[in-house]
């Protein structure tokens, strides 16, 4: 009897796709918005330095809406609990998990969105 190895196929991930989404203009600054990027429900944040930030749309600890939440050039807070979240690598500054971070950029006025 022999035995036959077979190798599973590789793994494949989804190549992530540039989205536009909307104006740079449709976010106040200091504020964020929510948007749809293919699919995905994302939170776009242009800082006061004219910096843009996007996470993921519902809060990781118990869904909040992030888009409403409160902004500095270093965390975005949570509206509903106030956990924050760190723009340099999305870690949180309490005991919960990470916000996922999106690339954004300004093409034209236009919002980027890599997801
Ligand atoms: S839902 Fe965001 S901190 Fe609780």
């Amino acid at each position: 009897m022999s035995l036959t190895h077979t190798e599973a196929p590789p793994a494949t991930a989804a190549e992530p796709t540039a989205y536009g989404v909307g104006r740079v203009d449709d976010v106040p600054p200091g504020e964020g918005r929510a948007f749809v990027a293919g699919g995905t429900q994302v939170a776009v944040f242009r800082l006061r330095d004219g910096s843009l930030h996007a996470t993921q749309a519902a809060c990781p600890h118990a869904g909040g809406p992030l888009a409403d939440g409160q902004t500095d050039a270093d965390v975005l807070v949570c509206p509903l609990h106030l956990y924050a979240y760190r723009w340099s690598d999305g870690s949180a500054t309490g005991n919960v998990g990470p916000v996922r971070l999106y690339p954004v950029r300004d093409v034209d006025g236009e919002l980027v969105v890599t997801v």
